[in-house]
């Protein structure tokens, strides 16, 4: 995975449930002073449902529609208004062919949060609000079927530490603009 080093507007973080997008996006947001935009929050924000009504109400077909619609939202406004952001999307996001499209942008960097599936696991114990969450044997199933998605960001980095030591290494990478005093 090189990507080559370029400045970007949007920076999305990608990666399996529980791997720590929206709580590094928010950080790193702070520390770049980036606006930090959360995929799932703005579905929740624009459907009035939580995520697991939403799969129980409309189905995961429906589901993926709003996710296209508003994945496309943010990068549009993105791109009028010309702010950068730091986006976190959902762990199914880029599983999907036409959000890849989306994503492949020039000023878009991707980067996956990597985290062995063992670790995830631990965490999921404490993820109640995860419709794709089932059990053991389908979240690993599930796991090993997103790998390739994952594999298409620019950038990996190891999640399974601290969040900030994520932040630490995603600011190490070289695509934020370099502040000159
Ligand atoms: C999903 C992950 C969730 C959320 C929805 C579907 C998935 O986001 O978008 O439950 O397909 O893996 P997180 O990755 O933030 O948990």
């Amino acid at each position: 995975m090189i990507a080559e080093i370029r400045v970007r507007r949007l920076v999305c973080l990608t990666g399996f449930m529980g791997s720590g997008k929206s709580t590094v996006a928010r950080l790193l947001a702070r520390q770049v002073g980036w606006q930090h935009v959360d995929l799932d929050q703005r579905i929740i924000e624009h459907t009035g449902q939580s995520i697991p009504n939403i799969f129980a109400k409309l189905g995961e077909p429906e589901f993926r529609r709003i996710e296209h619609e508003q994945l496309a939202r943010i990068l549009g406004e993105s791109a009028e208004q010309q702010k950068s952001r730091i986006v976190s999307l959902g762990g199914g996001t880029t599983a999907q062919q036409q959000n890849v499209a989306l994503l492949r942008r020039t000023d878009i960097a991707l980067i996956w949060l990597h985290c062995p599936v063992a670790d995830l696991l631990k965490r999921a114990a404490r993820i109640t609000d995860r419709p794709l969450f089932r059990d053991e044997a389908s979240f690993r199933k599930l796991y090993d079927e997103r790998l390739p998605s994952y594999e298409l960001a620019d950038f990996k980095v190891e999640a399974n530490t601290e969040p900030l030591r994520v932040v630490e290494q995603i600011l190490g990478l070289g695509i934020f603009p370099k502040v000159t005093a």
